[in-house]
C-alpha cells in the first residue's frame, strides 16, 4: 500500500480522537439524524471542498459534485439528490458553486475531444452558445474564461429553478433560497453573483409550471 493510503487511515483515527476530546458527544448526536439547511451542488474539482469553504461542520451541508457542477435534467443522481434535500430534509438553500480555472470549462471553451466526457461538456457549450455574443466580444482569454465560469453558474441556478421539484416546493410555500457562487482557487474567497431565486416569477413564462 501507499504511504498516502496509510496516511489517510491514519489521519481518520486522529480525527475521531480530536473530535471527541472537544466534544464527546459529536458522532453520537450526528448519528441520530441531519437536518442541514443547505445542499451544495459544486464542481468534483479537489480544490473545492465544500464545508472547508463555507466553515461548516458534518451535518451542516447536504452535497452533490460533478464535473463543472452542472444541472442536467436528466441527470437521475442530481434529481435525487434535489428531491431528498428539498423534500425531506427540506433544506432552505442551495448554493451552486463554480470555481475560476474549472477545467470542465476551459474544454467546453475549445474543440478538443477527451472521450465519454465530451457528452457532459456539451452542456457547458450550450451555456457558451446562450451568451455566444457577450463572450465572443471579450477579447483577452482569460477574462473571456471567468467569465463563462460565471454565466454557467447563474445558467445552472435557472436550471434549478426550471425543475418541478423546486417550482412544487414554492407552490407549497416553502422557504427555498437558490444562490449561484464563484470560488476563487487563487485566493480561497467566494464571489456571490447575485442571482437570488426565491420564487418561479423570475423565470421566462415558457418555463413556469402550474
Ligand atoms: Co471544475
Amino acid at each position: 500500500m501507499s504511504e498516502f493510503y496509510q496516511k489517510i487511515l491514519e489521519n481518520n483515527k486522529r480525527w475521531v480522537a480530536e473530535k471527541t476530546k472537544d466534544d464527546p458527544e459529536f458522532f453520537e448526536r450526528l448519528s441520530n439524524g441531519q437536518s442541514p439547511p443547505l445542499l451544495w451542488i459544486g464542481c468534483a474539482d479537489s480544490r473545492v471542498p465544500a464545508n472547508e469553504i463555507t466553515g461548516t461542520l458534518p451535518g451542516e451541508v447536504f452535497v452533490h459534485r460533478n464535473i463543472a457542477n452542472m444541472v442536467v435534467h436528466t441527470d437521475m443522481n442530481m434529481l435525487s439528490v434535489l428531491d431528498y434535500a428539498v423534500n425531506v430534509l427540506k433544506v432552505r438553500h442551495v448554493i451552486v458553486c463554480g470555481h475560476y480555472g474549472c477545467g470542465g470549462v476551459k474544454a467546453a471553451m475549445g474543440n478538443h475531444q477527451f472521450g465519454l466526457i465530451d457528452n457532459w461538456i456539451r452542456h457547458i457549450k450550450d451555456v457558451y452558445r446562450f451568451h455566444q455574443q457577450e463572450l465572443d466580444s471579450i477579447q483577452d482569454e482569460e477574462m473571456r474564461f471567468n467569465r463563462f465560469v460565471e454565466l454557467n453558474v447563474v445558467e445552472q441556478v435557472h436550471d434549478l429553478a426550471k425543475t418541478s421539484i423546486v417550482q412544487n416546493a414554492w407552490e407549497k410555500g416553502q422557504q427555498l433560497w437558490i444562490h449561484g457562487w464563484v470560488y476563487s482557487i487563487k485566493n480561497g474567497l467566494v464571489k456571490d453573483l447575485n442571482v437570488n431565486f426565491g420564487s418561479n416569477a423570475e423565470l421566462p413564462d415558457v418555463y413556469k409550471l402550474e
